[in-house]
């Protein structure tokens, strides 16, 4: 519960919904080998339908394989949970416990292509990282941009100023991660240009969590 207010005004904003988001450098040659494992993975050819409407997605099993570049991918997402999750210990990591479990699968979209509205259950967190952007159309706005939907379902009649109720858009760069809480709605919208436009998503799952 918030802290009683002071003798100043004090404006504070309540159900706020976490985010992360980080680029990670020099990430060029771990997209180009992320790369040429998940288009050889989709060369075999057809695998999940899960959010997709056209395009590719893997079955969720990409982080059991034992290349190199999953390994990197899943040292930067636990290092990233470690930071979420210590947020709620005022970021201080030495006071946090639990276990996390990780699952991802890899999505490839061409012109087109979108996935629509859906959250992650059975999840905690959860995240994407972008591993190329393909070539864009320039002219298409939010072209493949990842949206999410105001979580608030009473958050209809806007105040003046203050947004609510419309949906919060993300354009990612490749090499970029965003991790976002599971429960949230999310869509991303349809890639218009050319070549492959490829994706991590990724649940995490926490164990036995605590707060020291
Ligand atoms: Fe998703």
């Amino acid at each position: 519960m918030p802290a009683a207010s002071g003798p100043e005004p004090q404006m504070g904003w309540h159900f706020a919904v976490p985010m992360l988001r980080w680029c990670a450098p020099d990430s060029g040659a771990l997209n180009e080998a992320l790369e040429a494992l998940i288009l050889a993975r989709r060369a075999v050819g057809p695998e999940a339908h899960l959010s997709n409407v056209g395009g590719w997605q893997s079955h969720p099993d990409l982080f059991d394989g034992p290349a190199p570049c999953i390994g990197t991918l899943r040292r930067h997402i636990v290092s990233l949970m470690r930071i979420v999750m210590a947020v709620p210990a005022g970021g201080d990591r030495t006071r946090i416990e639990g276990q996390l479990g990780l699952t991802g699968w890899a999505n490839v979209n061409r012109d087109g292509d979108f996935n629509r509205v859906h959250d992650h259950p059975g999840s905690h967190w959860s995240g994407v990282y972008y591993v190329s952007l393909g070539e864009p159309d320039p002219g298409t706005e939010l072209n493949g941009a990842i949206e999410f939907l105001d979580p608030r379902p009473s958050a209809n009649m806007p105040i003046p100023g203050y947004r609510a109720g419309s949906a919060m858009s993300m354009l990612p760069a490749a090499g970029e991660f965003i991790l976002f809480p599971s429960w949230i709605q999310h869509y991303v919208m349809p890639f218009r240009g050319r070549g492959d436009r490829i994706s991590i998503a990724f649940n995490a799952g926490l164990k036995d969590y605590r707060v020291l």
